[in-house]
């Protein structure tokens, strides 16, 4: 069996649900854009009066600056009481902060700059690290020390942002890593096969035990793996092994995005 067919494999075993998700077509990447940050106004507000806190896990790419830019203006930040918000990373790329491909750093420069959150909110992967694996086991206790575990002891984010690649990836779960489906444990280090850059991701299990999972997917670039991911079930992908067990997954996508999806 292929490589992929083994990850798949494992993917089930990891839990993947068949939650069906949900697809929402908004006008365009602003309205999609909108869309998400009134989801995360909403989320933030019913986490910190139910649990005290709002965890979320945020996706890197291109994608999601335009929400992260709308979550860091006038119009939205003061909607959100950022003290109670919990910043984390679905993934990371093995460059220094101040690398331009390095997400955490686009999240500084869109999101973070603009708004008054604690410095201890913000729990950014070091995968700069030369010792990246021990890099992925710290984040592991990070995400332990912050996050509550969910019935088999996995980490529960409140939500998740993710993104999809037209390889059909999420966060770093590439289809030609091996293990993307098995991962052991909450963080690996897959390394990125066309670059061979270093990167860390969250697991397929920690995406399928939040409670919110929501994917940003725009541009008619994405149309066909959109279309692959939602509607063939011949692939196996790992953005279509994203199930969250007990929770909600939520498919935002502007028209051009969604274009293959009626017929
Ligand atoms: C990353 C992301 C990755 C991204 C997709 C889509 O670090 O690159 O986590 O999974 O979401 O590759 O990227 P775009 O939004 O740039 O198309």
């Amino acid at each position: 069996m292929d490589d992929t067919g083994e990850s798949a494999k494992g993917a089930r075993k990891a839990g993947a649900s068949s939650a069906e998700p949900r697809v929402v077509v908004c006008a365009n990447e602003e309205a999609v854009a909108r869309a998400a940050a009134d989801e995360f106004v909403r989320m933030s507000k019913k986490y910190l009066a139910s649990e005290g806190a709002f965890r979320v896990a945020l996706s890197g790419g291109k994608t999601p600056q335009l929400l992260y830019r709308l979550l860091g203006s006038d119009e939205f930040r003061n909607q959100i009481n950022w003290n109670a918000v919990q910043l984390f990373w679905g993934d990371e790329r093995g460059v220094p902060p101040e690398h331009p491909e390095s997400n955490y750093g686009m999240v500084r420069l869109e999101l973070l700059a603009h708004v008054s959150i604690p410095a201890e909110n913000i729990h950014r992967m070091e995968a700069e690290r030369p010792d990246i694996e021990q890099a992925a086991r710290d984040y592991e206790k990070v995400l332990r020390r912050y996050l509550p575990l969910g019935s088999a002891g996995v980490p529960r984010f409140d939500l998740i942002f993710l993104g999809l690649g037209n390889d059909g990836h999420t966060a770093s779960l590439f289809p030609s890593s091996k293990d993307w489906g098995d991962a052991r444990g909450f963080v690996t280090a897959p390394r990125e096969q066309i670059s061979g850059v270093r990167r860390m991701t969250l697991t397929l299990q920690v995406l399928n035990a939040a409670r919110h999972v929501i994917f940003l997917v725009t541009g008619d670039a994405k149309a066909d793996i959109l279309r692959r991911v939602l509607k063939d079930a011949d692939v196996k992908l790992p953005a279509q092994h994203v199930r969250p067990l007990v929770g909600e997954l939520l498919f935002l996508a502007d028209q051009a995005a969604a274009a293959q999806l009626n017929g």
